[in-house]
């Protein structure tokens, strides 16, 4: 996808800068042309000589070089697409406001082309307001953020604030050059959120799920082209816009929305909490307090996996969620195979930074022919473009 790409490569000051020799390396055999340009501070941390031999290009530090100038803006220009990785707090906040007492700055104020980056820096650092601020306006000038990894960092902390392992920059472009069309013509439908079983009108029984996986993957299929209808529960993610949203509550109501649309359907991700019980009668009014203990008959919900999977035709491909605490493997597969689904997509709760609440998931995928895929722990975009292209290898 990248060959013959022109590729526009902005170094910071980062101690993560020492992977960039490895992020020109896979750039270059992906067969893409490869420019670097590099802050002053930068080459304290990894050397010109090095980029410039893996990159065959000369490598631009400053704004002049004895008698002539580089100019930022046919640089800007010449590329198409830039990546400025790592991105320091301090040049994260020069791009933020315009300043540009470098090269790499005056070339990102001049670039036409795309612009990704990909921050690195300490936890405390990245948490900031005044950085998240920053990441933020940079956004809204159209700007995509490879999102920050956790684990050890430079300060040896461990948290979030890593950059991006080469291999996920390299991911990352790749998909911005994959044709928007890639999934056009095709329909997704995708559930997310928690659902909410009401006890009497004022009381439900809910589960934490926020919603950002099931989202994440949504605006995943929306980007590449796909028509796509999210069934939602209670959650207060935003989604991309046209999107085609069903707003519900219950796990009935989730089961109505998807049993109407599943038939029009080519893709089916079903990576909502659907609670398994409900209140077997809702009382009409407000419950009031009176004897010690209170007990609440629960029935079953119905599975709207196992139904889709049990009138699923075909061509159509079925993906479920498995979230285990224990013998993981063992119950994922059982999911699958009693599910009738193609692909499952396990997370444990034994993983950090996996499960609700958390910016971060960490996944295995498994397929009808016993196949496992295998990811590290990502940002839940990041871990959404993993499932698509799953979903498209099958
Ligand atoms: N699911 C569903 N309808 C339900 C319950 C679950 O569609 N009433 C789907 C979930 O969206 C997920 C998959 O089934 O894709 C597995 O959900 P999970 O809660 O892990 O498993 P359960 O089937 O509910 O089984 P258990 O709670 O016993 O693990």
């Amino acid at each position: 996808m990248l060959q013959g790409k022109k590729i526009l490569l902005g170094i910071s000051g980062s101690i993560a800068a020492y992977k960039t020799a490895v992020l020109v390396r896979l750039l270059i055999k992906e067969g893409a042309e490869v420019k670097v340009v590099m802050t002053p501070a930068a080459k304290e941390f990894v050397s010109p000589l090095t980029l410039s031999t893996l990159s065959k290009n000369a490598v631009l530090t400053d704004i002049a070089n004895n008698d002539s100038w580089n100019n930022h803006v046919i640089l800007g220009r010449w590329a198409d697409i830039m990546i400025i990785a790592p991105l320091s707090c301090n040049s994260l906040a020069k791009l933020a406001h315009g300043l540009c007492d470098n090269l790499l700055t005056a070339v990102y104020l001049s670039a036409t082309c795309p612009v990704f980056v990909a921050p690195a820096m300490d936890e405390d650092m990245w948490n900031h307001p005044a950085t998240q601020n920053n990441v933020d306006i940079i956004k809204s000038f159209g700007n995509t953020i490879i999102p920050v990894e956790s684990g050890e960092l430079a300060s040896g902390l461990i948290g979030e604030g890593r950059m991006a392992e080469p291999q996920t920059i390299v991911n990352a472009l790749n998909n911005c050059f994959l044709s928007s069309k890639e999934l056009a013509g095709k329909k997704v439908l995708v559930t997310a959120g928690p659902t909410y079983e009401a006890i009497d009108p004022v009381r439900f029984i809910g589960n934490h799920s926020s919603g950002k996986m099931g989202v994440a993957i949504a605006n995943e299929f929306q980007k590449r082209g796909a028509e796509v209808t999210l069934v939602l529960g209670p959650s207060s993610i935003s989604t991309m816009p046209n999107m085609n949203v069903v707003r519900v509550q219950s796990a009935e109501e989730m089961f109505e929305a998807c049993s109407n649309i599943f038939g029009t359907m080519d893709i089916a991700i079903m990576s909502a909490a659907v609670a398994d019980y409900t209140p077997a009668i809702v009382a009409e009014e407000k419950i009031k307090k009176s004897t010690d203990r209170f007990s609440i008959e629960l029935k079953k919900t119905k599975d709207i996996l196992k139904h889709l999977g049990e009138i699923k035709k075909e061509k159509q491909l079925l993906i479920g969620f498995a979230l285990e605490t224990q013998d993981e493997k063992k119950y994922a597969l059982k999911k699958l195979s009693e599910k009738n689904a193609d692909l499952i997509v396990l997370n444990s709760l034994n993983d950090n930074g996996a499960g609700f609440g958390f910016d971060t998931n960490k996944i295995t995928i498994f397929d009808k022919s016993g196949r496992e895929y295998q990811f590290d722990t990502k940002s839940k975009t990041a871990v959404a473009i993993d499932i698509v292209n799953t979903i498209i290898q099958l």
